[in-house]
């Protein structure tokens, strides 16, 4: 269990919702192979993720299995920002706002505590459920939600892989 986040069930959804753990590292690479388009990262890379970033990405589990996911950290030049790396619900899971519960249990344990006032996360332009969980996260936060274009299709080589997008979102406010 990390220090700066205690395990905190969520009452209105079956699932447990908790800060990752090393043990995690092995279903969420699992779980974001079953969960396209994310890119596949490898077992060690989500290992790495589950262990240095343990404070700032979260899991959900229900009956002992991973369903959910976000993994995050503090970019080392932005030290008021959380950038979202991946977000991902296990597919019988989606629709039942899991998704934004994760969001909102970084919001009240991360960004209020420690300060952050932007949360940042790329989508691919075709993403419309990302782009809706992250707009309508925004919006429930009375926060701007602006959108850039981080990295172009070129900058990923010959991969063919789309551009992703910039969201920015905030300033948050630490009332919340
Ligand atoms: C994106 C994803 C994480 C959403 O998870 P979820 O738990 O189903 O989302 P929620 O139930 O919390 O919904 C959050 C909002 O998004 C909307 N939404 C969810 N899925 C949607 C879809 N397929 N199309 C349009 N809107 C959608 C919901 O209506 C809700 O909006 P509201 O708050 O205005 O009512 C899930 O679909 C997923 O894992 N997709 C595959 C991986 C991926 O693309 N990850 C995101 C890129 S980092």
């Amino acid at each position: 269990m990390n220090k700066l986040m205690a395990e905190k069930p969520i009452t209105h959804h079956p699932a447990i919702v908790r800060p990752a753990q090393k043990q995690d590292g092995a279903a969420l690479h699992d779980l974001i192979a079953a969960c396209p388009p994310l890119d596949l990262n490898s077992r060690y890379a989500y290992l790495l993720l589950c262990h240095h970033h343990a404070q700032t990405s979260v899991v959900a589990k229900l009956d002992g299995v991973l369903v959910g996911a976000v993994t995050a950290y503090i970019p080392p030049t932005q030290p008021d920002t959380l950038f979202i790396w991946q977000v991902a619900v296990a597919s019988a899971s989606r629709g039942q706002r899991l998704g934004k519960r994760m969001l909102d249990y970084l919001f009240q344990e991360m960004c209020i505590p420690h300060q952050l006032r932007w949360i940042e996360t790329t989508i691919s332009p075709d993403n419309a459920a990302s782009h809706k969980l992250f707009t309508s996260f925004a919006s429930q936060h009375d926060a701007g939600c602006s959108i850039t274009t981080l990295f172009t299709a070129e900058n990923f080589g010959e991969s063919g892989h789309e551009e992703e997008r910039l969201y920015k979102i905030g300033p948050l406010d630490q009332r919340d």
